[in-house]
């Protein structure tokens, strides 16, 4: 079992080298398979039908999260938290701050 986990992580891991702030929030050296899979059921019960099956935006008002730049890690759990200008609601009170981690680790993905 952890063999093969352990292998996949190695796969996830090369994808999100670029964001060690993504890892910092995982808690590790690079986000947890299991961290990204439950950020990714978060997403589709709360996120995806304003923002669309997999991060895949319908392209009209609402902000293509595939390209919400992963250096900016602070801003997206302020967006998120606080919503913005009354267009998207704050999920301050819906999510806690770990699970907006979780989404957070599933949208330095890129949706794949
Ligand atoms: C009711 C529809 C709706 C839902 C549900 C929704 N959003 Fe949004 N979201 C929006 C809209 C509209 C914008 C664009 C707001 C703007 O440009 O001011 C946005 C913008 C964003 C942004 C960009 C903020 C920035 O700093 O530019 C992020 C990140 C985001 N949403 C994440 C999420 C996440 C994560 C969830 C699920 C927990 C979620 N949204 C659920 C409507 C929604």
């Amino acid at each position: 079992m952890t063999g093969y986990r352990g292998w996949a992580a190695l796969g996830i891991a090369a994808l999100a080298a670029a964001s060690s702030a993504a890892a910092a929030q995982a808690g590790g050296d690079r986000p947890d398979p299991a961290q990204v899979e439950r950020g990714k059921m978060l997403y589709a019960n709360h996120c995806s039908h304003c923002h669309g099956f997999n991060m895949v935006s319908a392209g009209n008002v609402t902000f293509d999260l595939r390209t919400f730049p992963h250096d900016q890690q602070q801003r997206f759990f302020e967006s998120v938290t606080n919503g913005r200008d009354n267009r998207m609601p704050p999920w301050g009170d819906v999510l806690t701050q770990e699970e907006i981690g979780d989404i957070w680790s599933y949208i330095c993905t890129g949706g794949k």
